[in-house]
């Protein structure tokens, strides 16, 4: 297994995900959504449970939407790690308003900062799937679990994993973003403008050449922000290991690491985009095109550590 700490791979991905945090951050339906994205969870654990405990964050990113949600439970104290420091300053200026103790600090989830069995609540958040190697997911993983407290939760979230989205588009996608200059530059600069600008030429073309009339405000109402930084999110990463990181093998770790209570969480996205017309295949795992489209479903743990 290569246990050495992340190198330039993780500042590539850094840069990436800051780039795209700074977007989210600009566009205010895009990050109430984001921040919104655990209203309602308690990640399967009575909500009396974290009043006054600790917990981290790792690979907590710019957004901050993990530690409101840890606030709003009532931890008393919460760390959020990152690489680097860049994104320090902002995310702080962010959770101006949190009254619990946060701070914010450099942290390789490949080599935590922290003592053993440091925090009461560990989550490691969309963060392994990004790593180089999967030697190095295993590795993270191994990480989050030695800073848990015994008694202590850790959730883990790896994202969608296999079926004709995860296992055949989004892959194939990312290998064109790496080949072609011109599919890459759509995707690094892609903004709601650039998606209206093409409703517009199809809408007056179809018109032009077949006398049709198609709904060119409601197409376009289909794609914003949060759709433009969803395509970011999964082409421009320079590894994905969704499709590795299955139920079994993720439900192995915890055990091999000793966890006791592990359950596989379940999130309904709530989408405003064109999204919304998948959200509820992606949500149930058993539909027939459910498991065409979504194969394994999105993969969340939580386990306990005895
Ligand atoms: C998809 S974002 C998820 C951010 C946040 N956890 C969330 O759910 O919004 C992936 C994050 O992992 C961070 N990351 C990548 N490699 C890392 C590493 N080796 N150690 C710590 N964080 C890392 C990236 O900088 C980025 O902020």
């Amino acid at each position: 297994m290569n246990d050495q700490p992340s190198g330039f791979h993780a500042e590539v991905t850094r840069r990436i995900y800051e780039a795209q945090h700074r977007e989210i951050s600009a566009d205010p339906e895009t990050f109430r959504r984001i921040v919104g994205q655990y209203d309602g969870t308690t990640f399967g654990i009575d909500p009396d449970w974290f009043k006054g405990k600790t917990a981290l964050d790792a690979g907590c990113g710019n957004i901050g939407a993990m530690i409101r949600k840890l606030h709003s439970l009532g931890v008393a104290q919460i760390v959020g790690c990152d690489i680097g420091e860049g994104w320090i300053e902002p995310l702080s200026a962010n959770l101006t308003d949190l009254e619990c103790r946060v701070d914010l600090l450099h942290g390789d989830v490949l080599a935590l900062p922290f003592e053993n069995e440091s925090f009461d609540f560990v989550s490691v958040n969309g963060v392994l799937v990004q790593l180089e190697t999967m030697g190095h997911v295993r590795r993270g993983f191994a990480e989050g679990a030695r800073v848990t407290k015994h008694g202590g939760y850790y959730f883990t979230s790896y994202g969608p994993c296999g079926g004709v989205m995860q296992g055949v588009i989004m892959p194939a996608l990312r290998e064109h973003y790496r080949r072609d200059a011109e599919f890459k530059m759509l995707i690094d600069t892609i903004r709601p403008d650039t998606i209206d600008a093409v409703v517009d030429k199809v809408v007056a073309d179809a018109r032009a050449h077949a006398g049709q009339s198609l709904d060119g405000d409601f197409l376009k109402s289909l794609f914003g922000w949060d759709y433009c930084v969803f395509l970011r999110n999964f082409i421009q990463c320079p590894t994905c290991w969704t499709n590795e990181c299955t139920p079994a093998v993720v439900e192995s770790w915890y055990e091999e690491e000793g966890f006791g209570e592990v359950r596989r969480l379940e999130t309904y996205c709530v989408r405003s985009d064109i999204r919304k017309f998948f959200a509820p295949l992606h949500y149930d795992r058993y539909h027939w095109m459910s498991r065409i489209l979504y194969g394994e479903g999105y993969v969340q743990y939580i386990g306990r550590k005895p």
